[in-house]
């Protein structure tokens, strides 16, 4: 819209070609402050009067407590949120005012600056919203370690566990991924204005100023670097699909244990859809939706690397296509993350369902070898072999459970593979199988993180602990944001006060 080379306007199909008014939209806010900020520091560097600046700060003010009233100034042949604003600006003040507020700024550092902030602002929300679930995994993690269920590998009966084992794994997940975003947030908390275009300024501004006034924690010192770098907003993106894939996992299971044939789960009635056709469905759109958007999640991760892979350094227009998808990807982490919180907090455990279907399962199989090694001094290989081949009779039997086995039964089995041994003996081998009761399985096994019922308690306080921690560094982290903020705030009073 500024022309000074080109002559005329743009051609009216390619202005809203190159338009980011839409995406903008989220920007407006973070474009005003910015502006604030960058103009009360041009103040104090004795580059406006005062008068210029209180007049372009009244005019910014009445754009933020009145946003229609910008498309009563501005002008609509701007590119994008940050033309718009300074047309309507200088509209409001004149040429000579206004004109003077993009003085040592380009939209290239602007971009970036209104995107860092946003960003941030997202981020802690989303920081404080995967607390939240993680908190709710806690809780009925809490309820649950008494849950005996079976746990799966390929989808097949593996193990015996606890319901708290399986959801304390993803509170430790989770975690992480706020670890990740905390280590991002770092990066993204830097200001990049006072760049300008990719070199700098010669006047005299600073840098520092404008971004302790904004919450910043310090500048991204090189100006060729403030305005390429985009690595803060691919790690945001990862960081964004690591925990989708997350969420992802837990609704794959969370589908399966609520069908008819597991029946281990059942959600809320708030979080099932029903059938139009259909009356007896109950169907789990929300959960398989969180599964279904990570693919569009997963997918503006390699469009947002794709746009930088093929750029020079310095500020392309290409980048602008990055926004929309940003914003795509952080609205739906947060919301999913929403979701999730709500099906964990009412979910229905069916204990009993659980409990029959470990009763019977052969998923006990790994702690009986262990109990062969453990009595008779035989190798695991051997008592691999040997319970492999008592599970194999049982179950070409009628899937006989293992404790209704009979001595006759065992006898049978070890005769197949010729085991004899002093210790263990049929009768021997059927009392350690009966001795293998669900809930023995559970306490014999010993090792860090097992599902024993010591190790649940070890880890509910660990992740108790680290919530803890980690909320307080979330309060920590928006009080100093805030700090900035209100001292931008109270120079702005400060200066429009004084005027009238
Ligand atoms: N609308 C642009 C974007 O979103 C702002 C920066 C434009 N800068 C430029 N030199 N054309 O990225």
């Amino acid at each position: 819209m500024y022309r000074s080379r080109p002559t005329g306007n743009l051609d009216s199909k390619a202005l809203s070609y190159l338009s980011s008014m839409t995406e903008d939209s989220d920007l407006f806010y973070y474009d005003l402050l910015g502006s604030q900020a960058h103009v009360i520091m041009l103040y104090e560097s004795d580059i406006l009067s005062k008068k210029e600046t209180i007049d372009i700060l009244k005019g910014i003010d009445q754009l933020i407590s009145n946003s229609a009233s910008l498309n009563e100034y501005a002008e609509s042949t701007a590119e994008d949120i940050h033309e718009l604003i300074e047309s309507a600006v200088i509209k409001m003040t004149t040429m000579n005012v206004g004109g003077k507020m993009h003085t040592a700024r380009s939209r290239n550092d602007q971009v970036v600056l209104d995107i860092r902030m946003k960003l941030r602002d997202d981020l802690n929300r989303i920081s404080s919203n995967l607390l939240g679930l993680i908190n709710s995994l806690l809780s009925k993690a809490r309820e649950n370690i008494d849950t005996i269920m079976p746990m799966y590998t390929h989808l097949q009966q593996a193990q015996l566990g606890v319901l708290s084992h399986y959801l304390l794994s993803y509170c430790f997940s989770l975690l992480r991924n706020y670890e990740r975003f905390s280590e991002n947030y770092k990066r993204i908390n830097v200001s990049p204005l006072g760049a300008c275009a990719i070199g700098g300024s010669s006047m005299n501004i600073d840098r520092n100023k404008v971004a302790s006034m904004l919450g910043f924690s310090g500048i991204v010192y090189n100006s060729v670097d403030a305005t390429t770098s985009r690595d803060f907003l691919v790690e945001f993106s990862s960081n964004s699909l690591n925990t989708m894939l997350d969420l992802c996992r837990i609704s794959e299971d969370f589908i399966i244990w609520s069908t008819s044939e597991f029946g281990f789960i059942s959600l809320n009635d708030q979080f099932s859809s029903s059938s139009s056709a259909m009356p007896q469905k109950k169907n789990p759109d929300p959960l398989e939706l969180i599964r279904g958007k990570t693919a569009m999640i997963e997918g503006n991760l390699v469009a947002i690397s794709s746009i930088i892979k093929g750029l020079s350094s310095g500020y392309s227009r290409d980048l602008q296509e990055i926004k929309p998808l940003l914003w795509k990807t952080s609205s739906t982490l947060e919301t999913s993350i929403e979701i999730m919180n709500g099906i964990v907090s009412t979910i229905f455990v069916d204990k009993d369902k659980m409990y029959a279907a470990s009763a019977k399962s052969y998923a006990i199989s790994l702690d009986i070898a262990e109990q062969l090694i453990m009595e008779g001094g035989i190798s695991f290989r051997l008592s691999h072999k040997v319970i492999g081949t008592i599970v194999d009779y049982a179950s070409r039997h009628g899937s006989i459970p293992l404790n209704l086995l009979t001595v006759s039964d065992i006898a049978t089995s070890l005769k197949k593979i010729e085991f004899s041994h002093p210790i263990l003996t049929p009768e021997k081998i059927l009392t350690l199988i009966k001795l293998d009761t669900p809930e023995n399985s559970i306490r014999f096994r010993k090792t860090k993180g097992s599902p024993n019922k010591n190790e649940q308690k070890i880890m509910i306080d660990h992740v108790e602990k680290v919530i803890f921690d980690y909320e307080k560094e979330l309060e920590l982290r928006s009080n100093k944001l805030h700090l900035g903020m209100d001292l931008l705030d109270k120079k702005i009073k400060h200066l429009i006060n004084e005027s009238s």
